[in-house]
């Protein structure tokens, strides 16, 4: 059912599924070399090679299994696709001088091109390049630069593009891709309830028999994780380490927000143990590592308190997955929001059963799972909490007076409705002690900084604007309600140059 996509190394691979997904379609990314019966264990309607890095000149340049392509089934080639297809089938590809950037298909033919105007514009990026089709196949596109531009075979079952349909600046991509799911009659049911139901399956089938273990941090994936697995019916525990560097709230939230749902939930308090670990801390790779240690500990003595147990289940995103693997589809782990090293290191089975989702789509299972919106549309949160949100030495006296800021700012954003316009928001407590007067008095109080930005992925941000009442209202309410705070101040710094957090 749906279709898988062979992930050849492009960068774009992701929005490839994310497309398919988009248009209704299941969708899958296994590695490029994924066996012939690795593929067909999906029952895929149809087959989507990816762009990448390598040239098919090259004899170590990674390749489809041959069966694959004389399989029968709908073949989509996108870029290094296409030219895999081409060199394959007897085609020729030849070096050139590269294309990146913006082109225009002057002409287009055929099926994959129904329904788009004469010219039409599409987004480059290869240096390689189909210099003649192979035999029998039509050439059904071309730009000025690159005459081979699209492909079909004789069958009118396989096709290439060189260009990239999946990505925004091929602004008819995604009917590009849409023709070609109705070519290879592809489903397009796919519904969040549908992805509910399958992964439910394959949670039941993998855990059969098993325990699990899960650490939750209160943030949507491991939430949903913990609530996937109790729904499937597993025997699991999932563990939520209080590490004292929390919002305010956040561990009672989690509890009445999972136990009810039929979590195991068990939390350690691990406060004291954490502040330890920090005493005296300035450098914030120091604090995070630390922390990371303090973290891996804390949960491994919990392991072994509550356990055995076979199977450890993580919260891991497609896009962590990308990001740490370079798209390889390794299972590779990002150390800070993970628990790194945990599951070489005591035996356990790895289950990431959102390996291959967006975050939107997570929201989503979360929202049919009964996940409260508190959590399921909360701001992301940075593994190392409030330690990195306070410059310099981190103190319980600090963490409070931040707890209680942070909480009125947030506070602030919900009754306004501006919480969920911005990506991210908090408060953060600077190390210094600033003037003020209270009555006649001089009064030395602590520094908060606003930070609120927009985002889409947290690679880039930008300050949000927010109504001038609306921070006049912020900086009265904390130093009001927080008397150890003097002076509010609004970070208008962009990201880049500056980083999100302060540390
Ligand atoms: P920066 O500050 O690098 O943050 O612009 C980008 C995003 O990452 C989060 N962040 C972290 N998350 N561990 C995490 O799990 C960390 O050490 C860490 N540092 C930053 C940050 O909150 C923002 O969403």
């Amino acid at each position: 059912m749906g279709v898988v996509v062979l992930d050849f190394g492009s960068q774009y691979t992701l929005l490839i599924a994310r497309r398919l997904r988009e248009l209704g379609a299941f969708s899958v990314v296994l590695p490029g070399t994924a066996s012939l019966q690795e593929i067909l264990a999906y029952d895929p309607q149809a087959v989507v090679l990816s762009g990448g890095p390598a040239s098919v000149l090259d004899p170590d340049a990674p390749r489809p299994d041959p069966g694959l392509l004389s399989s029968g089934l709908p073949l989509l080639g996108i870029c290094y696709g296409m030219q895999l297809l081409a060199h394959h089938f007897g085609g020729r590809v030849a070096r050139k001088a590269g294309e990146y950037g913006k082109a225009v298909l002057a002409r287009h033919e055929g099926p994959l091109f129904r329904g788009l105007p004469g010219e039409i514009q599409v987004w480059m990026s290869h240096s390689d390049a189909v210099i003649e089709p192979p035999p029998g196949w039509r050439v059904m596109a071309g730009t000025e630069d690159c005459p081979i531009a699209a492909i079909a075979s004789p069958n009118g079952r396989a096709f290439g593009v060189q260009f990239h349909p999946e990505v925004v600046h091929t602004p008819q991509g995604k009917q590009i891709l849409a023709n070609f799911l109705d070519l290879a009659g592809v489903e397009r049911d796919w519904t969040p309830a549908r992805m509910l139901d399958s992964l439910l399956d394959r949670v039941r089938c993998r855990a059969a028999g098993k325990r699990v273990l899960l650490g939750v941090s209160g943030g949507v994936d491991s939430s949903a994780l913990a609530l996937l697995l109790s729904r499937a019916g597993v025997d699991h525990l999932a563990i939520f380490v209080d590490h004292g560097l929390l919002r305010q709230g956040e561990r009672e939230e989690v509890e009445e927000a999972l136990r009810p749902l039929g979590v195991n939930l068990q939390v350690v308090d691990a406060r004291r143990r954490f502040l330890a670990a920090l005493k005296g801390v300035t450098d914030p790779e120091e604090k995070r590592r630390r922390i990371g240690h303090e973290f891996i500990e804390v949960f491994r003595e919990a392991s072994r308190e509550f356990g055995p147990f076979q199977v450890l289940a993580q919260g891991t995103l497609y896009p962590d997955v990308i990001e740490s693997a370079g798209g390889t589809g390794a299972a590779n782990i990002k150390s800070h929001h993970n628990v790194g090293g945990l599951p070489t290191e005591l035996g356990f089975e790895l289950l990431e059963p959102f390996r291959y989702l967006f975050k939107d789509e997570v929201r989503e299972l979360a929202r049919l799972l009964g996940l409260p919106d508190e959590i399921r549309l909360r701001h992301p949160f940075p593994g190392p909490g409030l330690a990195v949100r306070i410059p310099g030495g981190v103190t319980e006296e600090r963490l409070e007076v931040l707890r209680r800021a942070d909480a009125v700012f947030i506070g602030a954003l919900k009754e306004h409705g501006l919480y969920d316009r911005v990506w991210q928001a908090f408060c953060v407590l600077l190390p210094l002690r600033s003037v003020g007067v209270a009555g006649d008095e001089r009064r030395y109080g602590y520094v908060i900084a606003l930070r609120a930005v927009t985002s889409v992925d947290g690679m880039t941000a930008d300050w949000a604007r927010l109504p001038q009442g609306f921070l006049d209202e912020v900086a009265r309410r904390i130093t009001r309600r927080v008397p150890e705070v003097g002076r509010v101040v609004y970070d208008i710094t962009s990201k880049p140059p500056a980083t999100i957090e302060w540390e």
